[in-house]
C-alpha cells in the first residue's frame, strides 16, 4: 500500500465524515433548491477548524498537513459541495496564499480571522474577458504613491456575497504584461466595493457566487502581497495548491455517488434479486470503484508532494483533470443505477451529478490543466515519469 494514513489523519477523516453525515446532510436538498447559503454550517465549520486546517496554530489554524485537508474535503464533498467549495477557497487559495506569501503585518491583521472562520475570504481573478487567459487582466490597480486605486469587474467569485476579505488580482503596468500584475488584499467594507447579483447555477447552488465591481477603491500599499509585479505568479502558485482541493472535492462527489449507488443497488430488487446481483449493475459498480481508487491515489499523491515541498504543479493538475472526469462519469452512472429515483430531487445523486460539472471548470478548466501538465513535461525535457516511486518523484 502506497499510503498509510496516520492516526491524526484518520481522526480528521472520521470527524469530517461525522460532521457531514450528521450536520450537513439534513436540509442539503432544500438549501440547494432555494440557493440558500449555509451560513450556520459554515460558522460551525469555522468553529470545528475546517476553514483554516493547514494554517499554523500561531494564527489560529489547525497546523495540519495537506493530506488531512484532502481527507476532510473528500468527506464533506460527499454531502454538500456548496460548503466544500467555500472551505476549499478559504483554505487553499486565501489562507495558504496569505500565510505563504503575506507579510507579518498582513498575517497578523487577516490570517487569524480567516483561519477561524470569523471572516471568510474570496479569490478574485476571473473577469468577464479574462477567464482561462488569466494574464489578460482588465482590472487596474493604479499606483498612486501610498495606495493603489482599484477599478474593474470580477466574476464567478465564490464566497462573493459573504466574504470580508478579497484577494484581488489586478494590472498595475500593462506594458510589463504578467510582470505588471499585483495581488491586493481588499476589505469588502471599503468604499467602492460593490457586490453584484448572485448567480443562479446548475450545481453547488447554495454556494455564494457573485460578480464584484471595484469602483475607485483605495487599497493601501501595505496590502499588496509580495514584491511589485508578483501578482500573477502569486495567482499561479496559489491555484496549483487550490487544484488539489478541487480534485479532492471531485473525489468526494464520486465517492458520495458511489456509496449511494451501492446502498441503493443492495436494497432495490428486480427480477427476484437485488439489482447488484445483475451483472449490468455489478460491472458499473466495479468500474466506479476502480476509477475512484485511481483518482484517490492521484489526489493523495499530489497532497503528499506538497507536504514534502516537492514540485506538485503537474501532479495537482493531473489529479484535478482525472478526478473531475471520474466525478462526472460516475455521478451519471449513479443516477442510472437509481433509475427513475435518480432523476428526482428527493434522492441525492442528481444533485451530485449537477455538482460534478463545475469541478471540470473552476480553478482552471480541464483544458487548462492539460496545458499545465504538458508544459511541465516539456520543461523537464520529457522527464516527468509518473510511475516513479513516490520518493524518487523529484521534479
Ligand atoms: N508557479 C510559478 N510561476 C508560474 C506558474 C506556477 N505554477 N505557472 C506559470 N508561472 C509563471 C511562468 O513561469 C511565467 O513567468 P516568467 O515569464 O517569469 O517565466 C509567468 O508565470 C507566465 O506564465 P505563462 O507564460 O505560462 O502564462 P500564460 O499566459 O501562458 O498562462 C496558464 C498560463 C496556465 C494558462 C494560466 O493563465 C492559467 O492557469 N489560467 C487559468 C486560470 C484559472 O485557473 N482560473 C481559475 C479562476 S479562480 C477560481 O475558479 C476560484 C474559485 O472561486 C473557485
Amino acid at each position: 500500500m502506497v499510503f498509510e494514513l496516520n492516526e491524526e489523519q484518520l481522526a480528521v477523516q472520521a470527524a469530517a465524515r461525522d460532521f457531514a453525515q450528521q450536520e450537513l446532510k439534513q436540509g442539503v436538498i432544500e438549501r440547494d433548491s432555494k440557493m440558500q447559503f449555509p451560513t450556520e454550517h459554515i460558522k460551525a465549520m469555522g468553529e470545528l477548524g475546517f476553514l483554516g486546517m493547514m494554517v499554523s496554530p500561531e494564527y489560529g489554524g489547525g497546523g495540519m498537513d495537506t493530506i488531512s485537508y484532502v481527507l476532510a474535503m473528500e468527506e464533506i464533498s460527499k454531502v454538500d459541495n456548496s460548503c466544500s467549495v467555500c472551505m476549499s477557497v478559504n483554505n487553499s487559495l486565501v489562507c495558504w496564499g496569505l500565510e505563504t506569501f503575506g507579510s507579518a503585518d498582513q498575517k497578523d491583521k487577516y490570517l487569524t480571522k480567516l483561519a477561524t472562520g470569523e471572516w471568510i475570504g474570496a479569490f478574485c481573478l476571473s473577469e468577464p474577458e479574462a477567464g482561462s487567459d488569466a494574464t489578460s487582466q482588465r482590472t487596474t490597480a493604479i499606483d498612486m504613491g501610498d495606495h493603489y486605486l482599484l477599478n474593474g469587474t470580477k466574476n464567478w467569485i465564490t464566497n462573493g456575497g459573504t466574504s470580508s476579505v478579497h484577494l484581488v488580482i489586478a494590472q498595475t503596468d500593462k506594458e510589463k504584461g504578467h510582470r505588471g500584475i499585483n495581488a491586493l488584499i481588499v476589505e469588502t467594507s471599503w468604499d467602492g466595493v460593490v457586490v453584484g447579483a448572485k448567480e443562479d447555477k446548475l450545481g453547488i447552488r447554495s454556494s455564494d457566487t457573485h460578480t464584484i465591481m471595484y469602483n475607485d477603491v483605495k487599497v493601501p500599499k501595505e496590502n499588496r502581497i509580495g514584491e511589485d509585479g508578483f501578482g500573477f505568479k502569486f495567482a499561479m502558485k496559489v491555484l496549483s495548491g487550490g487544484r488539489i482541493g478541487i480534485a479532492a472535492q471531485a473525489l468526494g462527489i464520486a465517492g458520495g455517488a458511489y456509496e449511494l449507488a451501492v446502498a441503493y443497488s443492495n436494497e432495490r430488487k428486480a427480477f427476484g434479486k437485488p439489482i447488484n446481483q445483475h451483472q449490468a449493475i455489478a460491472f458499473k459498480i466495479a468500474d466506479m470503484a476502480t476509477e475512484i481508487e485511481a483518482a484517490k491515489l492521484m489526489v493523495y499523491r499530489a497532497a503528499y508532494l506538497k507536504d514534502k515541498h516537492l514540485n506538485y504543479d503537474a501532479a495537482s493538475a493531473m489529479a484535478k483533470v482525472f478526478a473531475s472526469d471520474v466525478a462526472m462519469r460516475h455521478t451519471v452512472e449513479a443516477v442510472q443505477i437509481h433509475g427513475g429515483y435518480g432523476f428526482v430531487k428527493e434522492y441525492h445523486v442528481e444533485r451530485l451529478m449537477r455538482d460534478a460539472k463545475i469541478t471540470q471548470i473552476y480553478e482552471g478548466t480541464s483544458e487548462i490543466q492539460r496545458i499545465v501538465i504538458s508544459r511541465e513535461i516539456l520543461r523537464n525535457n520529457n522527464l516527468y515519469l509518473p510511475t516513479l516511486p513516490l520518493d524518487m518523484a523529484k521534479v
